[in-house]
C-alpha cells in the first residue's frame, strides 16, 4: 500500500498515529538543522519534519530532494509548535522515520503555488503542471461536483443519459463545421456535432420521451473568453411538453445546482422577460440584471431642437449613469472614442450632465436649453449626481445594441458587476426569424428546427417579409449575469412545417433533401410533440466559480488561436496520411 491517508486528511485527533503519506514536494527548507518539507496531493498539503538528530541516511534523502519529486513518507503524526491556520492540516506535521523518493523531477518552469510566477503562455504548455495547483484543482472539482449534482436531478426525473454519434453529417447551429475526411468513403467527410440537436429529436421520435447528455460539441468559430472550439452541454429534451413545462424542470434543475453546489437559494420563480423588452431596455439578449441603468428611448423628447444629428434620426435612446456627472470633459471625451471603436461601432456618444445644483451642462447645450434637457433627464430617469450617455441612429436595434454594450462598460466601472452575486432569468417570446441586410434572407434566431408559436402558424405560411419578421417562437435562453448560460424551443414536429421552414430560410428542397432527408422522413412515422435545451457546461462552471472566462474550468483547453500549445496541435499531418484519406493540399500561399 502506497499510502493510509491522503495530504489533505490528518487532523490533531490524529497525533501518535503512525502514516504513511505520498504525494509531490511543493517546497522544502531547512532550519536549524531540521528540513520541512510541504508534500502535496490534490486533497491537500501536509509538512514533513526530519529531525535535526534523525538517521543519517534519512537525513541525506531529505537534503536531496528537489520541488516536484515524488516521495512516500512514513512517519508519525506530531503536534506542530508553530501552526498553520491557513490549511486545514495546520494543526500537525508528520515526523519522517522513512523517505522513499518515487520519482525525481526536474525543476519545474514556473512554481506551482496557489499564486504561480509563471505566465499564461508557460502554463498552457504545461497544463500538467498548472493543474498541480489549487485554483485549477477546485475549478475541475467544482466541475465535477455540478456534473454529479445535474445528474442525480436528471436521473431522478427518469431522464435516460444516451450516447450520440461524433462522426455525423452538419448539424446547423450557425458556426462552421469541423469536418473528418473519411478513408474508407474517399472524398466524403464527417462533420462533428455543433450539438447533437437532430440526433434528440431522433430520439424522441423513437420514444425516448426524457433524454439527457453531457456532451461534447464543436464548433469552429471566433474564440472569446466564453467561448471554446470544443465545449460541452447538458443536452436535454422531452417529449409531450409545452415551454412552461420545459421551462420549470429546468429552473428546477438550476435552482438545485445553486442550492447544492453554492449553497444559494432563489424564492420563487424566476424572473422572465420577453425578447422585445430585453432588447429595449437593456440592449442585449442576454441582459445582467445585477444593476439599472436601463435605456430609456428619448426620441419623442429629443426632436425638434434643430440639431440635424438627432432631427434625422429615427430612434434616440439614452441612459443615466450614477453619479456620473462629475466625470471630466476629458473623461466623456475618452469615453465617447470608446463607443467609437469597431467593437462597439457608435458615431459618437450625446453626454447631459444632470448636475447635484439642478443645472445641466451638454454636450447640445448649442441646440437645447435648460428645460429641453430636463425634459430628456425625466424621459432616462436621471437623477442629480447622473450623467445622461445618449445616441441616436436609424435602426432601434443597433443603437440600443451600442448601449447596451455602454452600458455593461458602465457597470463594469462602477463595481456593480460582482461575481458573488447572482441573477438568473429566462428570456422568452424570441421572434422567430431573423432577416439578413448583406445575404438578403432570413436566418432561424435559435435553430431551423424551432416551432412558430401555434398562433402565428398563418404568418408564417405568408410570402410577406413583414409578416415573417413578425413570427415569434417559443423560444427561450437562460442567461445568468449578462451570459447566455442555455437555450431551446419548442420543436418542429410535423414535417410540412419542417420544409416550410427550410423553404423560409432559402434552402431548397433538394439542398433540404440532401442535408435533412433523414429528419422530414422521420417525422413521418409519429413525431411527438417536443421541446428541449441545452446549457453551456462549461460556462456554468465558469459562473458558478465567479469567472467569466470557461478556460480554467476545461481541464485541456484551446488558447484563442484554436490551438492546444501543450500537444502543439492543430498541426500538419504526413504524406502517407494524406494519401490514404486521398487528399491533395494547396500550398497556405495559394489560398484562395
Ligand atoms: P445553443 O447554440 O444556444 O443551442 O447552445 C447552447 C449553449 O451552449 C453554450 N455554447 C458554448 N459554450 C462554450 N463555447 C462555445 N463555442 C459555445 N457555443 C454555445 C452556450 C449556449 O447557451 N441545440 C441547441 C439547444 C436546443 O435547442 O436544445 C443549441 O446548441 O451556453
Amino acid at each position: 500500500m502506497y499510502r493510509t491517508h491522503t495530504c489533505g486528511q490528518l487532523r490533531i485527533e490524529d497525533a501518535g498515529k503512525e502514516v504513511t503519506l505520498a504525494g509531490w514536494v511543493q517546497k522544502s527548507r531547512k532550519l536549524g538543522g531540521m528540513t520541512f518539507i510541504d508534500l502535496r496531493d490534490r486533497y491537500g498539503i501536509t509538512q514533513i519534519v526530519v529531525e535535526a538528530d534523525a538517521p543519517e541516511e534519512l537525513v541525506s534523502t531529505a537534503n536531496s530532494i528537489g520541488r516536484e519529486f515524488v516521495l512516500q513518507v512514513k512517519g508519525v503524526v506530531i503536534e506542530r509548535s508553530s501552526k498553520n491556520a491557513k490549511i486545514p492540516t495546520g494543526d500537525i506535521e508528520i515526523k519522517a522515520t522513512a523517505i522513499n523518493i518515487l520519482n525525481k523531477s526536474v525543476t519545474p518552469p514556473f512554481t506551482i503555488e496557489n499564486e504561480s510566477d509563471g505566465g499564461e503562455d508557460i502554463r498552457a504548455k504545461y497544463r500538467y503542471l498548472d493543474l498541480r495547483r489549487g485554483p485549477l484543482k477546485d475549478a475541475l472539482m467544482l466541475r465535477h461536483r455540478i456534473a454529479h449534482e445535474t445528474r442525480n436531478y436528471l436521473d431522478n426525473l427518469g431522464f435516460m443519459e444516451i450516447e450520440t454519434p461524433y462522426l455525423i453529417k452538419s448539424t446547423p447551429e450557425g458556426a462552421r463545421d469541423f469536418v473528418v475526411p473519411s478513408r474508407m468513403n474517399p472524398g466524403q467527410f464527417y462533420a462533428l456535432p455543433q450539438s447533437p440537436q437532430t440526433f434528440k429529436q431522433l430520439l424522441m421520435v423513437a420514444g425516448y420521451d426524457r433524454y439527457f447528455q453531457i456532451v461534447r460539441c464543436f464548433r469552429d468559430e471566433d474564440l472569446r473568453a466564453d467561448r471554446q472550439p470544443e465545449f460541452t452541454q447538458i443536452d436535454c429534451e422531452m417529449s409531450f411538453v409545452e415551454q412552461e413545462d420545459v421551462l420549470e424542470t429546468f429552473e428546477g434543475m438550476m435552482k438545485t445546482l445553486f442550492k447544492n453546489v453554492l449553497g444559494v437559494e432563489f424564492e420563487g420563480p424566476l424572473p422572465r422577460m420577453s425578447w422585445f423588452d430585453a432588447m429595449d431596455k437593456y440592449g442585449s439578449d442576454k441582459p445582467d440584471i445585477r444593476f439599472g441603468m436601463q435605456i430609456h428611448e428619448i426620441t419623442d423628447v429629443a426632436k425638434g431642437k434643430g440639431f440635424s444629428v438627432l432631427d434625422s434620426a429615427a430612434y434616440i435612446g439614452a441612459i443615466s449613469v450614477p453619479g456620473g456627472a462629475s466625470y471630466t470633459r476629458k473623461q466623456i471625451d475618452a469615453l465617447t472614442e470608446w463607443v467609437k471603436r469597431p467593437q462597439v461601432g457608435a458615431k459618437g456618444l450625446i453626454y447631459i450632465r444632470v448636475n447635484e445644483d439642478g443645472t445641466y451642462k451638454s454636450s447640445i447645450d448649442k441646440f437645447y436649453g435648460a428645460e429641453d434637457l430636463a425634459r430628456i433627464a425625466a424621459e432616462a430617469e436621471a437623477k442629480s449626481g447622473d450623467l445622461i450617455l445618449a445616441m441616436s441612429g436609424d435602426n432601434n436595434r443597433k443603437v440600443q445594441t451600442m448601449l447596451g454594450v455602454l452600458r455593461i462598460e458602465m457597470g463594469n466601472r462602477l463595481g456593480l458587476r460582482n461575481p458573488g452575486e447572482f441573477a438568473p432569468l429566462w428570456i422568452v417570446d424570441f421572434p422567430l426569424l431573423e432577416w439578413d441586410d448583406e445575404t438578403q434572407r432570413f436566418y432561424a434566431m435559435h435553430h431551423p428546427f424551432t416551432a412558430p408559436k401555434p398562433e402565428h402558424e398563418a404568418l408564417f405560411y405568408s410570402d410577406r417579409k413583414e409578416d415573417l419578421e413578425k413570427v415569434c417562437a417559443n423560444a427561450y435562453d437562460f442567461v445568468l449575469n449578462g451570459t447566455e448560460l442555455g437555450g431551446g424551443s419548442i420543436r418542429i414536429h410535423n414535417a410540412d412545417v419542417q420544409k416550410r421552414m427550410f423553404e423560409v430560410l432559402g434552402i431548397g428542397a433538394e439542398e433540404a433533401e440532401y442535408k435533412f432527408g433523414f429528419i422530414i422522413n422521420a417525422f413521418k412515422f409519429g413525431a411527438p410533440p417536443h421541446g428541449g435545451l441545452a446549457f453551456g457546461f462549461d460556462r456554468v462552471c465558469a459562473l458558478f466559480g465567479g469567472s467569466d472566462s470557461i478556460r480554467d474550468y476545461i481541464a485541456f483547453p484551446k488558447n484563442n488561436q484554436g490551438r492546444d500549445v501543450m500537444i502543439d496541435s492543430p498541426s500538419e499531418i504526413d504524406q502517407l496520411q494524406l494519401d490514404e484519406l486521398m487528399l491533395d493540399l494547396r500550398k497556405p500561399e495559394e489560398k484562395i
